[in-house]
């Protein structure tokens, strides 16, 4: 992986592959003018995973919502600029949302099993997708289950109470529930938050393990995080992308005086 050095935020992407997700001058205000994206130009390769990082309330939550159209949901919110998916327009009429958002398939911060068994909670989504079949059911549930590194922890007890996973394990748990839809790419919001440092250690192997498949965008709960996972980065501060860089750059030798003082803790 190359990344050219970087005269200012805009940067070609990570491959010489065709980026799956390009935005283009975005910018995003909701309806009480905060404008929570400035301006974000960036692209994001095949196969990479792409965290974005940096204090709360800079944008972070807001940029993965656009990228499915979560951010539909703010009425009267304004967006200029373009985000692109597989070089297609996602705001163009002819989009189909739902089919939008199974593509780039979101994972909450909170972990949010549906009252159910462990497999209610597998087919739910696939079963709202029309996918019925039985065999294919197995088979993406047994994939999905495996991928997300939860298989051999839940395999005897399908049929047990979501509810009684741990935390960690609730949290691969809607992560196995976005692979089964099987997405191209993943869209995490803080995914460890609140998990114990072995189901941290857990979730962030198996993220490495699906970047053979799937691109993985990331808000992660601490530099140090983002440190471990990137493949490249993004440091925004207040709507803004100040630097993105491959994890080499951004966290060993970062480009921008506000980039270094955010990584070496100087704020907050
Ligand atoms: N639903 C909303 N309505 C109005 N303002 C919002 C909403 N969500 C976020 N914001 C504002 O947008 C800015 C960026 O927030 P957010 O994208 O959540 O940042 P981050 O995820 O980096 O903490 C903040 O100033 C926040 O207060
Ligand atoms: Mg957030």
């Amino acid at each position: 992986m190359t990344v050219s050095p970087a005269a200012s935020p805009v940067q070609p992407a990570a491959s010489t592959a065709r980026p799956v997700i390009v935005l283009d001058h975005l910018w995003f205000t909701y309806p009480d003018n905060v404008t929570a994206l400035k301006d974000v130009t960036l692209n994001i390769a095949p196969h990479e995973i792409f965290v974005l990082f940096g204090p709360s309330r800079s944008g972070k939550s807001t940029l993965l919502r656009v990228l499915n159209r979560l951010s539909d949901l703010n009425e009267g919110a304004q967006r200029r600029g373009n985000v692109y998916f597989n070089g297609q327009d996602i705001f163009a009429p002819s989009v189909d949302v739902t089919e939008l958002r199974r593509r780039l398939s979101m994972v909450f911060a909170i972990p949010t099993p549906l009252p159910g068994s462990i497999y209610d909670n597998l087919t739910y989504g696939l079963r709202m997708a029309g996918i019925r079949d039985a065999q294919g059911i197995e088979r993406r549930i047994t994939r999905a289950l495996q991928q997300a590194a939860l298989w051999d922890e839940v395999k005897d007890r399908l049929d047990s109470s979501a509810f009684a996973l741990s935390g960690g394990q609730k949290q691969r748990l809607c992560l196995a529930r976005s692979l089964a839809l099987e997405p191209d790419v993943i869209l995490l919001d803080n995914p460890t938050s609140g998990l114990d440092p072995i189901s941290t250690a857990t979730v962030e192997d198996s993220l490495i393990e699906l970047k053979e498949r799937y691109t993985i965008i990331m808000v992660p709960h601490s530099v140090q995080q983002a440190a471990r996972v990137a493949d490249r980065a993004a440091f925004m501060l207040d709507g803004e992308v100040v630097e993105i860089g491959s994890r080499q750059q951004m966290f060993a030798n970062p480009k921008d005086k506000r980039t270094e003082d955010y990584v070496v803790g100087r704020f907050g």
